[in-house]
């Protein structure tokens, strides 16, 4: 009894730090990385409802990410299931219930089978699965979270227990109001996109959604690399992909005269454009937050480059109007969110279609790159990058800008 009640003030903690989440996939990555550990489960997925439909969301796998150091890349896997009940996941978001299995495998009298689809691309073997609603506090489904192979002490693949079926179920809830804030705020950041996108069509939605999941996945790589500890990375990461987004918001203050102009641009028109960076900044200026603070670092710092032939260089004030392009920054001079959102930026660009181009081969962007690496850009921001480049691979697909991805 002394240790259920252990196990509820626990779970108690782990949620109020979901309130301090602001981003929709580092929420998503918090809430099964503390599901997973409280039951000592080693995978785990969470599907979003949307429409008649769960959208596979996020998934950790432990098993794979020790044989596979690109492992991240399922996170960005696209698939879905109808929500009826001929799946485990499709049964408890229609039911709302939650179902507790020992072995999906031997599954027979029932109407939902398990869909192996996930284990034979990632050639793995799921065993015991719980799975749990995510209900709001008005009762609306908004999804399913699955954790999968329970371990015991010894490492032996054992069964969920009823008691765990309680306490993740409980713990759902209350991630269910946190992943609804977090949903919120993506879609006002993807609105703010939008804003800019009118003004240059070059911002799409597609196109900040791949830059925000590079910048998080390279500087996770990078990070690692540099042994930052695990609870700052997912901190950092937070905030990161948000800013990262928002890297082009500052042309809103650009004329689209200038911005839409076929053919060459005046030195003046030049230097308006060039001053993108510090219109950013200003509007996230007055900060009242790490993500303000963090925006306009990213903002001011994206179009600077690793040899200091950047823009748009040390700015003293950036009220001062006409704006003043200085000399440019140099190496770490840059911060490392403008370092590696500066690379996520431009390998974008090359390899997408945009109204003025066609996009670039692969090899050609990835030769360019390399080229680069100490000249545009910081070497191990590159050597993260091609580490990790199946990731990246598995952004492009999913936020493909082509009609069937
Ligand atoms: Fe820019
Ligand atoms: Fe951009």
């Amino acid at each position: 009894m002394a240790l259920r009640k252990h196990r509820i003030e626990e779970l108690l903690n782990i949620t109020e730090k979901l309130n301090h989440i602001k981003d929709i996939d580092a929420l998503l990555d918090l809430i099964l990385y503390e599901a997973r550990s409280f039951t000592s489960a080693e995978a785990g997925s969470i599907f979003l409802r949307e429409g008649n439909f769960l959208k596979f969301s996020y998934v950790q796998n432990d098993a794979l990410a020790k044989i596979d150091e690109t492992n991240n890349k399922y996170i960005y896997s696209i698939f879905e299931i109808e929500i009826n009940e001929h799946s485990l996941a499709g049964y408890v978001a229609k039911t709302g219930e939650p179902l507790l299995i020992p072995d999906v495998y031997q599954l027979k009298e029932t109407s939902y089978q398990f869909n192996k689809h996930f284990d034979e691309i990632a050639h793995y073997r799921t065993k015991s699965v719980l799975t749990v609603p995510l209900i709001t506090s008005q009762g609306t489904v908004i999804g399913v979270m699955q954790i999968i192979n329970k371990k015991s002490k010894d490492g032996r693949l054992i069964s969920f227990t009823k008691e765990d079926m309680r306490l993740v179920n409980f713990f759902a809830n209350n991630a269910s109001v946190a992943i609804e804030r977090a949903r919120m705020t993506r879609e006002i950041i993807l609105r703010m996109i939008k804003m800019t996108e009118l003004r240059d069509p070059k911002e799409t939605g597609n196109h900040v959604n791949r830059v925000g999941s590079y910048a998080i996945e390279i500087y996770d790589r990078w990070a690692k690399q540099k042994h930052i500890p695990e609870k700052d990375i997912r901190t950092y990461k937070d905030t990161l992909r948000i800013a990262a987004m928002l890297h082009d918001v500052g042309k809103v203050a650009v004329s689209d005269m200038i911005l839409k102009k076929p053919g060459k641009l005046t030195p003046e028109e030049f230097r308006i454009i060039q001053a993108h960076p510090v219109y950013g900044a200003r509007l996230f200026s007055d900060s009242v937050s790490d993500w303000d603070t963090l925006s306009a670092e990213v903002s001011l710092n994206h179009h600077e480059k690793w040899d200091g032939t950047g823009y748009p260089g040390h700015i003293k004030n950036i009220y001062t109007d006409p704006v003043q392009i200085g000399p440019g920054k140099k190496g770490e001079e840059i911060p490392i969110s403008g370092r590696i959102v500066a690379l996520a930026d431009v390998y974008d660009a090359l390899i997408s279609r945009r109204v003025y181009k066609e996009p670039w081969d692969e090899e050609k962007v990835l030769a360019h790159i390399r080229s680069e690496s100490s000249k545009h850009f910081d070497p191990d921001v590159v050597e993260a990058f091609f580490a990790i480049y199946d990731v990246i691979r598995a952004i492009r697909a999913k936020y493909s800008d082509e009609e069937n991805p």
